[in-house]
């Protein structure tokens, strides 16, 4: 894709589904008696591997456009997979899936792409294998391709030494079938859809947080049944985004994004764009199913540096990109602390965007946790994405505000998680 700049980007729009939602209707739905209606679903390719995957595990599920039906058949309704699981590029379906497939009377063996199958998974592989799971990395490098073997679980408590959303379910997914409780500290409270979705399921689910830290606790016991539900997912903040972040650093625009979910685990990217000096301005805002949703509207807006660091990491982490890119324009310095996490993303994204916005003319330098940016005028580059969705849709946004043209390689990776991210742009045009 090859873009350049423009101003005035103006008018109305939704983006697709969140991800995190949408595959955790069909995961829960799967596993749950009878039928789970799902309305506004996201059809990006991870979230459609989850379905390949139950499929293959013996779910029925029909897809309508957006609309998705799970035919549920009850906590012990899956059955053994008759070739291996295809995760593609998904995390998300890779970790919360294996917490799932511990728990069943089957052996299945998880795998996928290049880079998929070289991120941690023994960060799952640990806390599993000591609730009893007999759960191996195949090539014994500590990634996927995974080899599930059936366990006899029993709940512990875990304290886990990252605020990650796919572990935490993960080992509280196990904890359905486990003898006892399960229990998950985090260092700071990551995504909390999990929680959220899985007691609207009627899962006997609890959050705490220890008062005067910022720990976060939740616990799962088993329970004898979860109930089908109708679900209609909130526009996904993380696609969102890309769009406040055109709407404030493009001259002349003003943008409304309707029906984003703003849960408080996912929002950081709002608190950082006002404390950035960023014109936002949430209207409309409701629950539906648990979940916070508003619209927001954003205009164009001189920004300047901030620091981003501590328990907000968590809930802004997939905008990162997006956010270096306001802060390579904005004045004065950026830094970004605390953020280790993303060397375990898609790709190592320290990396992908530190060397994308030095190619555009930043001063940008690594950090071992982060980055420090000093805002300036970027120039158009060729942007290497290694197939990172994230880095492709934050780079066409910097393409926006640079000087000449920019060249997106590999653009197609961004239908991982928003096939339609550039028709989204036409309708601002
Ligand atoms: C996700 C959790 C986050 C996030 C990912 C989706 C989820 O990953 O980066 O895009 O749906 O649970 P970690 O749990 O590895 O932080």
């Amino acid at each position: 894709m090859e873009l350049c700049s423009i101003t005035g980007l103006n008018g109305k729009i939704t983006v697709p589904g969140d991800k995190s939602v949408s595959h955790r209707c069909v995961m829960f739905g799967s596993i749950a008696n009878g039928m789970t209606e799902i309305h506004n679903f996201l059809k990006g390719a991870d979230c459609l591997a989850t379905i390949r995957c139950f499929r293959t595990l013996g779910i029925e599920i029909d897809e309508n456009g957006s609309s998705v039906l799970v035919h549920g058949k009850g906590l012990h309704g899956l059955s053994a997979p008759t070739d291996i699981l295809d995760v593609g590029n998904s995390g998300t379906t890779t970790r919360l899936l294996s917490g799932i497939l511990s728990g069943q009377p089957f052996e299945s063996k998880l795998s996928g792409d290049k880079s998929l199958n070289s991120r941690p998974m023994e960060r799952i592989i640990k806390p599993l294998t000591q609730m009893g799971a007999n759960i191996s990395s195949i090539l014994r490098n500590g990634c996927a391709p995974l080899y599930i073997c059936p366990g006899s679980l029993h709940g512990i408590h875990y304290d886990s030494p990252v605020a990650s959303a796919q572990v935490k379910s993960c080992i509280l997914l196990a904890g359905l079938y486990a003898e006892g409780e399960t229990s998950v500290t985090e260092p700071s409270l990551s995504r909390n859809h999990t929680e959220l979705m899985l007691k609207e399921f009627g899962a006997d689910i609890r959050s705490a947080h220890e008062p005067g830290s910022t720990k976060a606790t939740a616990s799962i016991s088993p329970c004898k049944e979860l109930y089908g539900q109708k679900i209609t997912v909130p526009g996904d903040v993380s696609s969102a985004a890309y769009f406040i972040a055109a709407g404030l650093i493009v001259p002349d625009s003003e943008i409304l994004i309707e029906n984003v979910g703003i849960n408080p685990t996912r929002s950081g990217i709002l608190k950082v764009c006002e404390d950035m000096g960023g014109d936002i301005t949430l209207l409309n805002e409701r629950v539906e199913g648990g979940e916070k949703i508003a619209d927001i509207l954003v205009r164009t807006s001189e920004l300047h540096g901030v620091t981003i660091r501590g328990d907000i990491i968590p809930t802004l982490i997939d905008e990162i990109p997006v956010i270096a890119v306001m802060a390579a324009v904005a004045e004065g310095t950026t830094v970004i602390k605390d953020a280790a996490e993303l060397k375990v993303k898609e790709t190592d994204r320290i990396e992908t965007i530190c060397d994308n916005l030095t190619a555009m003319g930043c001063n940008v330098t690594p950090t071992s946790d982060g980055m420090i940016i000093t805002g300036g005028k970027l120039k158009g580059a060729a942007i290497h994405t290694l197939l990172d969705h994230r880095i492709a849709m934050a780079f066409s946004i910097a393409a926006l505000v640079a000087e000449g043209n920019t060249k997106i390689l590999d653009s197609k990776c961004i239908d991982v998680s928003y096939p339609t991210f550039y028709d989204t742009f036409e309708e601002l045009l």
